[in-house]
Parts: structure tokens; sequence; C-alpha cells
């Protein structure tokens, strides 16, 4: 059987021109994001500053005219603010009369959105935004130390939980997030609340560990107000080095939706970006506490919702157990060729439902985004996205891997775009080994 699948990837594979480029592993990992905006609020997930300039050079992009660029799955919003240094003075898309770049995102965590926009707005408009912060901040430390007028009320069962939160700290980060909440949206609004979204992580007993939060007994943890503050107060430092700086012209929007349907616009040149991988990974969970504190989310039913509207990557979402509203997954006639030989390696037993459900509905997820996205570039135009392929159990004893990067290639084909090429970036071994564990740079292009 695992013959089988790993003839099926080789067999795939053989299309496309591969690149093994392992040396360049930390352009797939949060490594180089530790100074200025990069650093605002840590995203594990996240991929490397320095990814922009390896996809321009590899693919010897060339522009005339404005930067249009859009990521469809923004996270923490690395490739926006990449693209927006890349267009601005200094940037290697720079063009002379650099003022018409739009920059664009989307993304399905509130908590996420509100990350790229503080990003994006301070890089284009620093000044403005140091303008308003000073009084924003202000206003909300005294209304904090007037103290709520009626109880808060703290929701979740995470940030409820004293073990993780003592309830000050819990009922503290939710009075900040409700002031920050009624603050005018506004840059300097988006920024506080990253501010505090930082603020949450060091506050609780709580890491984030993959695909869960973890209690460490021993973690030491700071106090709201106090941790709120000086997040804010290297966050306007970091603006005070930018609005010193060169400058970007243009517009950058970022959108709370769902890549699979929301309104993309058209005429990009570029795209860079990274979908959720197939490895369970729920999102939703891993940033809950940071959205109930900032008031995203009210409730348990608010959750559910929240990770329903996300990509099938992970099996708690009830849409990739039902598979689009059938009790079975059940392959289509299309998917056959390329899909069942991986369901065929899917161990039966408690667990077959919810991953087959979660890695069919994967593809189906993703070919719909290929297919918007294809229609959304220019001609020439350019995607690129960083996927790592998951293993799924352990290695030798009845684990295999989805081979996502060779699998998605084939299907961004199927929707009509090239495949330049795969460069593997990194090896992944902690599940064992397999040519096939690895993470790799997707390259597809619009022919002209
Ligand atoms: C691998 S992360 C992207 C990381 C990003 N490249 C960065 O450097 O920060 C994938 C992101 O996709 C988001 N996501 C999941 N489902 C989505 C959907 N249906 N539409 C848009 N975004 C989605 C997740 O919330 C997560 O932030």
């Amino acid at each position: 059987m695992l013959t089988k699948i790993i003839d099926h990837y080789k067999s795939l594979e053989s299309s496309y021109s591969l690149t093994r480029n392992v040396g360049s592993a930390s352009l797939v990992t949060a490594k180089d994001n530790s100074s200025g905006v990069d650093s605002w609020f840590y995203f594990k997930e996240s991929f490397s500053r320095n990814l922009f300039d390896y996809v321009v050079e590899t693919t010897q992009l060339s522009i005339n005219g404005p930067l249009r660029f859009v990521d469809p799955f923004a996270g923490s919003g690395t490739s926006l603010v990449s693209a927006l240094r890349a267009a601005g003075e200094g940037g290697s898309l720079h063009q002379p009369d650099g003022t018409g770049n739009f920059v664009m995102g989307l993304e399905v965590n509130p908590v996420m959105v509100e990350v790229c926009r503080a990003k994006t707005v301070c890089i284009l408009h620093p000044e403005h935004v140091l303008g308003e912060l000073d009084e924003m901040r202000n206003v909300v430390v005294r209304q904090f130390e007037a103290g709520p007028g009626d109880e808060v009320r703290v929701p979740g069962a995470t940030l409820n939980e004293e073990r993780y939160y003592s309830a000050d700290a819990a009922r503290d980060l939710v009075f900040l997030g409700a002031l920050i909440g009624a603050l005018p949206d506004s840059g300097g609004r988006s920024v506080l609340r990253v501010a505090l979204a930082s603020a949450v992580g060091a506050t609780g007993k709580l890491r984030k560990d993959g695909r869960a939060l973890r209690y460490v007994k021993s973690k030491r943890v700071a106090e709201p107000l106090s941790s709120f503050l000086s997040f804010t107060e290297s966050m306007i430092h970091d603006i005070k080095v930018l609005a010193a700086g060169e400058r970007c012209g243009g517009e950058a929007m970022v959108v709370h939706g769902d890549a699979r349907a929301a309104e993309l616009r058209d005429g990009y040149q570029l795209s860079i970006f990274s979908p959720p991988y197939p490895n369970n990974i729920d999102y939703t969970e891993v940033y809950k506490v940071e959205a109930y504190a900032l008031g995203f989310l009210s409730d348990e039913a608010e959750l559910r919702q929240q990770r329903v509207r996300t990509l099938r990557s992970h099996p708690s979402s009830r849409a990739a157990l039902s598979m689009d509203g059938l009790d079975e997954p059940v392959l289509r006639d299309s998917e056959k060729e390329l899909l069942e030989v991986v369901v065929e390696s899917i161990p039966s037993g408690r667990y077959w439902q919810q991953r087959t459900g979660m890695i069919v509905g994967y593809f189906r997820d993703m070919r719909l985004v290929f297919r918007r996205m294809f229609d959304a570039m220019a001609p020439g135009g350019v995607a690129c996205f960083v996927v790592g392929n998951s293993t799924h159990g352990v290695l030798g004893e009845g684990g295999f891997v989805v081979a996502a990067d060779v699998l998605l290639a084939h299907c961004a084909a199927e929707e009509g775009w090239e495949v330049e090429g795969i460069h593997v970036l990194r090896d992944l071994i902690r599940r064992g080994k397999s040519e096939f564990a690895r993470e790799s740079l997707v390259i597809l292009r619009k022919k002209s």
C-alpha cells in the first residue's frame, strides 16, 4: 500500500521541475520575523519576511506600473508587509511613480485580520497612526483606571479556567478589549488591539503548541495593563522608525472573509501565500483566547461558527466530517485519479471518516481557491504558495504522508495554472523519514 502511494506521488512529481534548496529552510519559518512590524504578534505558522524577495528573484518577476498583490490566506500579514516594502522606495519592485500600489489580503480569523490591518496601515501611514495613538492609549488607560461600571462578563471556558488565567487577569483583559473595541475604527485602534492580543499570551499560563494550547504550570505571567502598555510602547517605537524611513504609496485592503468565496478584485501580477496545511491545526482553537479577549467571540456557539468557515485542513469542522451534506466522504469521479490512492492509505477504524473527510474536503476547497485566484490574476501573473506535506500517524507504523505540494500543484494545473516548479525548502523529519515529508514552495504562472 505504502509503495503504491509513493509511486503515485513520484509519478505526479515527474511532471514538474523539482529543485531542492533545503539550505533556505528559514524561508518557511517565522525565524527572520523578529524585528519591526514583523515581530508584532508571534504567529508560529508564518513564513519569512524574506520569502518575497526569493520569489521575485526566482521567477524574475518584473512589473510595469504599480504593484497589484493578493494573499488569500493572509495570516499575520507577512506577505502583505513584504509586498508594500518591495513596492516602496528602495524596494525590489519600486516604480519611479510608485503611488498606486494595491495590496489585498483575505483572512477568516478576525484576530489575524486586525494584525494585518495594524501592520499595513502603519507601513503606509505611520505619521497618521502616531498622531492618534497617544490619545487613544490615554483614553483607554483613564477609563481602565476608573474601573468597569458593571460586572465584566468573561467569555469562553479557557479564560474562565483559573489555572490558566487568574480571575483578575481574565477580567482585566476582557475589560481592556471592550474599551479598545469602543474606540473609533482606525489604525490606532488596530495597533492597540494587537498589543492586547500579545498581552493575552504573556498573562496566562498557556503555550501554543502546534495544534493545541498547553498548560505550563511554571510559566511566569505578566499583569494585563502593564503588559499591554509595554507592547504598545514597543510598537510605537517601530512606527516612529517607519515614519523616519522610506515611503510606500498605495492602498492596502484586508478583508475578513473566506478565500473560497470572498470578492477578490482582479488584475494581480503577484500572489505569495500559504494555505493551512492538511495537518489538523485548527487556527480557531489555537488563537481563541485572543479572539475572546478582543471581543470577536462571545461564546462557544460563535467559536463553532468561526471554525466551520475555515478551510477543511482539520477534522474538527462538521463540514469536513459530513462531506458537503453527505454522511460518508465520497470521492467524485473526477477526483479519483488524484486522490483514490491517498484515501486507500488511510487506516480503517475510528478516525477513518474524519481523516477521509478532511483530506478530500481540503483538496476540494483548495481547487476552488485556485480557480478564483486564476480568474483574479493578470495574464503572466505569478502565484506562489508554501505548503507542508503532513505525516499522519508514524511512518513505518501504518502512517502515511499527504504530499500536498504535488497534489495541490496538480489541482492548480487542472484549474488552468502552469506549474513552473516546486522548490523543496525544508525536510520534515519529526514522524519518520520519507522523501515526501517536506515543506515546499510551488510556483504557478497564468500564461499570457
Ligand atoms: C499558514 S497560515 C498563513 C500564514 C501567513 N503566510 C503568514 O506569514 O502569517 C494560514 C491562514 O489561513 C487562514 N484561513 C483558514 N481558512 C481560511 C479561509 N477559508 N479563508 C481565508 N483564510 C483562511 C488561517 O486563519 C491562517 O491564518
